[in-house]
C-alpha cells in the first residue's frame, strides 16, 4: 500500500493472445495505473460487457489491436480515488461513469485511469451496475434513434419504427428511447422475452423465431415502417425493403454483408435507404442518458450480475449471444 491509502498493485483480468474465449482470461496482479494530469483514477465498482470486447479478443481488429497482454472492457462505473493536476470537473470521492478508450480499455480491473473527457458524474440513486450498462449500448441506441431524426426534446411527432433484436443490450435501450420519441414501436425478440419487451413500452412484439417474426409480418396488418433500427446481424435488406414506407430508412448498427452492400447501393436514394450507424457519441450524450435514468425514464435491463472472481462466466455469457440486456461484473 502506497502513502495515502492508494494501493500500488491491483487485480485485473487480461488475455495474452487472440481467441480462447473465457478460458483465456487470467487474473493477474499488476501495478495500479498512474494518473495523467487530465485523468482520474477510478476504483471500479461495476463494469459491463459488450460484444466488441470479445470480438476484439477474436481478432476483429487483427493485427492492429489489441497489444498483448490486454485488460479488456470499456464500460465502467465507480468512485474517484485520485485526480490529475489539470482535472477541474471531479474530486476524490465522486461517483462516475466512464467510456474508456477502445484502444487502451482496462475496465476489467480493480482500478482504472480514465480521461476527464470520457468521464461523467453518476447521479445519486443510480447504481454502479445500472450506470455501467450505459456507455456503449446506451450511446449506440441513442445514436441510432437520433439518426432517424428523433430529437428526444418533447417535440417529436412519432413515426412507425421497427426495432430488431430488442432484447439485446443495445435493443433494450433503443426501445425505451424510441418510446420517449413518441414513436409507435414494433420490436423483435425471442419467445422468452416477449413480455419483457412489451413492458419496456413496445406497442407490438414479434417473435423472431416464428414464421411471422422471421418475415417481419405484423399481426395487426401494419407492415410498413418509416424507420427500421436494425440491431440483429441476421436480418437482411431484402427482408427490410418491402417493409419500408416510400421514404423509409433502415439505420443499421450491425450490418451483415448484404446490408453493407445495400448501404452503398442506396447511398443517394431519395426513397428506401439503408444507413450504417457507427458509435461516435460521447460525454455529453452519456450525461443525457444518465439524466433520463435519474428521472426514471430509462433503465438498464440487467441480464446477469457476476462477481469479479466470476468474470470469465460473465464473458462466456456475453459470448453466448443470448444475453437479455446487459451482462454486469461487480468488483
Ligand atoms: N455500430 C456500433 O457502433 C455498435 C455498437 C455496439 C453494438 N453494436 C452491435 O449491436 C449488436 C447488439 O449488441 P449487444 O451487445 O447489445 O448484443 P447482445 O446483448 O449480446 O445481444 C443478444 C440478444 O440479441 C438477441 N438476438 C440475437 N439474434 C436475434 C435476431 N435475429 N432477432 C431478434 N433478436 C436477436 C438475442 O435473443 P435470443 O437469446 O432470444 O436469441 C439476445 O437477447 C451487435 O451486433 C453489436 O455488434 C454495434
Amino acid at each position: 500500500m502506497a502513502d495515502g491509502g492508494k494501493p500500488t498493485t491491483m487485480r485485473a483480468v487480461q488475455y495474452s493472445g487472440y481467441g480462447g474465449g473465457a478460458d483465456a482470461l487470467k487474473f493477474v496482479e499488476i501495478p495500479v495505473p498512474s494518473v495523467k494530469k487530465d485523468s482520474v483514477l477510478i476504483r471500479v465498482e461495476a463494469a459491463s460487457l459488450n460484444q466488441a470486447d470479445w470480438r476484439i479478443q477474436n481478432g476483429f481488429m487483427r493485427p492492429f489491436h489489441p497489444k498483448f497482454p490486454f485488460v479488456p472492457v470499456t464500460d465502467v462505473s465507480g468512485e474517484i480515488i485520485e485526480v490529475g493536476s489539470a482535472v477541474r470537473e471531479f474530486k476524490v470521492g465522486d461517483k462516475v461513469v466512464s467510456k474508456l478508450n477502445f484502444w487502451r480499455a482496462g475496465g476489467l480491473a480493480e482500478y482504472v485511469a480514465a480521461p476527464e473527457s470520457d468521464t461523467v458524474s453518476r447521479p445519486a440513486g443510480i447504481s454502479a451496475a445500472d450506470a455501467a450498462g450505459l456507455p456503449i449500448a446506451g450511446l449506440t441506441a441513442l445514436q441510432a434513434i437520433q439518426s432517424t431524426g428523433t430529437k428526444l426534446d418533447g417535440s417529436d411527432n412519432g413515426a412507425d419504427v421497427l426495432i430488431t433484436a430488442a432484447s439485446s443490450g443495445v435493443g433494450t435501450y433503443a426501445v425505451q428511447l424510441a418510446k420517449l420519441g413518441n414513436h409507435r414501436v414494433t420490436a423483435t425478440c425471442g419467445t422468452r422475452n416477449l413480455d419483457l419487451i412489451a413492458s419496456l413500452g413496445a406497442d407490438e412484439v414479434l417473435d423472431y423465431t416464428s414464421p411471422e417474426g422471421a418475415t417481419l409480418t405484423s399481426s395487426t396488418g401494419k407492415n410498413k415502417y418509416d424507420f427500421i433500427v436494425n440491431i440483429s446481424d441476421k436480418n437482411k435488406w431484402s427482408a427490410f425493403k418491402p417493409r419500408l414506407s416510400d421514404r423509409g430508412r433502415v439505420v443499421d448498427v450491425s450490418p451483415n454483408l448484404s446490408n453493407f452492400l445495400a448501404s452503398v447501393m442506396t447511398l443517394f436514394s431519395w426513397r428506401k435507404r439503408l444507413s450504417l450507424v457507427v458509435l461516435t457519441l460521447g460525454k455529453k450524450d452519456l450525461g443525457f442518458l444518465l439524466e433520463l435514468m435519474r428521472d426514471g425514464k430509462l433503465k438498464t435491463v440487467v441480464d446477469s450480475r457476476h462477481s469479479f472472481e466470476k468474470a470469465a462466466e460473465a464473458w462466456a455469457r456475453s459470448m453466448s449471444g443470448h444475453a437479455t440486456g446487459k451482462v454486469i461484473v461487480e468488483m
